[in-house]
């Protein structure tokens, strides 16, 4: 080898050196923060090897999705800038609406504050098509309705119908009803009385069953009556948990819920989340089932309420608040539901 020949040998192996050294100093110099300087907006734009949260959703979400919409993600709502929709429960944490089934089953996810703590909110939309083939939504227990949300939902299909299925998720029905006047506002058994002058809702879903069956029910929806629960005689929650049989979709409130088991794994879920799904596991399950569904009749209502929800063709529960359970291996969701209120 030659002088000239050695000297760039050492030039190249010098260079060498400060490349590795400066891709060993870039590693570090940020302590391993998140950088929005690498926004990629044809990806999720946020993957880099110390952004483990993304990745963690990412194969959480593959894990649960892969039977049930072909594994692949919903590019609706994506929002490269920053998406304002970022909590524990929004899946892939920018959607405004996300996909679960194909063209069929969508949800939005959102915070839903109390006292600091984010308890979570999850509304269902189902996209179906009436006999004149236009693209029809149902909306289960609506969330806030702002206008990223309405532009999203209006390129899905035409709001036709929005249901408050129990007593408490009420907050945002008025809101949607303005938005949509032509829709048909449903509440939950003696809803629309007890709201009567504050939201206008059009039917009740046990005195307008008939309207039900010639408007939804034909369609694929069906629902089951939780008449088993009370306080002082009134009813507390009152809920009508829904199935739709052909996206198999279960939609309930406040009668199951599902907050993560491996919280850690769920970015943004902190420490008064845990804390909440301590209060409602262990404190206050134990209340509905003893205390609002207290004594022989309503335990038996309880059981028939379970079991009549059973019969219902579905092979995942969408709470409102909490994971979307899906049916799969070492997992019977109708063994969930009954596991959840009716055993001790
Ligand atoms: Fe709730």
């Amino acid at each position: 080898m030659t002088v000239n020949a050695l000297k760039q040998t050492n030039a190249e192996a010098k260079k060498n050196r400060i490349r590795r050294r400066e891709i060993r100093c870039r590693g570090r110099s940020n302590g391993g923060q998140k950088s929005s300087l690498v926004c990629d907006c044809t990806t999720s734009g946020y993957e880099c090897w110390s952004n483990d949260n993304n990745h963690r959703i990412r194969r959480r979400e593959i894990r649960r999705r892969g039977h049930s919409s072909g594994g692949q993600k919903s590019s609706l709502g994506a929002d490269c800038t920053t998406s304002g929709y970022e909590c524990w429960s929004n899946d892939n944490n920018r959607a405004v609406i996300r996909e679960v089934v194909r063209d069929m089953l969508y949800v939005c996810e959102r915070k839903f504050m109390w006292n600091s703590i984010d308890v979570g909110a999850r509304s269902a939309i189902v996209k179906y098509a009436d006999d004149n083939g236009e693209n029809l939504l149902f909306v289960h227990s609506p969330i806030e309705l702002d206008e990223r949300t309405k532009s999203e939902m209006d390129k899905l299909g035409t709001v036709k119908h929005i249901v408050s299925p129990n007593y408490e998720h009420v907050k945002y029905a008025q809101k949607w009803k303005e938005a949509y006047p032509n829709a048909t506002l449903w509440g939950a058994p003696g809803l629309k009385e007890k709201k009567r002058g504050k939201i206008a809702y059009d039917r009740d879903l046990e005195i307008d069953r008939e309207a039900f069956v010639e408007d939804l029910q034909r369609y694929g929806f069906e629902f089951v009556f939780f008449d088993c629960e009370s306080v002082n005689n009134e009813p507390f929650f009152n809920e009508c948990v829904f199935v739709h049989t052909r996206s198999k979709s279960m939609f309930v409130t406040d009668v199951y819920w599902n907050y993560p088991e491996k919280a850690d794994e769920i970015a943004m879920f902190g420490w008064k989340e845990k804390g909440w799904k301590f209060v409602m596991d262990v404190l206050y399950l134990p209340i509905y089932k003893l205390v609002l569904c207290q004594g022989e009749e309503k335990k038996r209502r309880l059981r028939k309420c379970v079991e009549a929800t059973e019969a219902l063709n579905f092979d995942k529960i969408v709470p409102c608040h909490g994971l979307i359970e899906y049916e799969s291996e070492g997992v019977d969701v109708k063994n969930v539901l009954r596991k959840h209120l009716l055993l001790k």
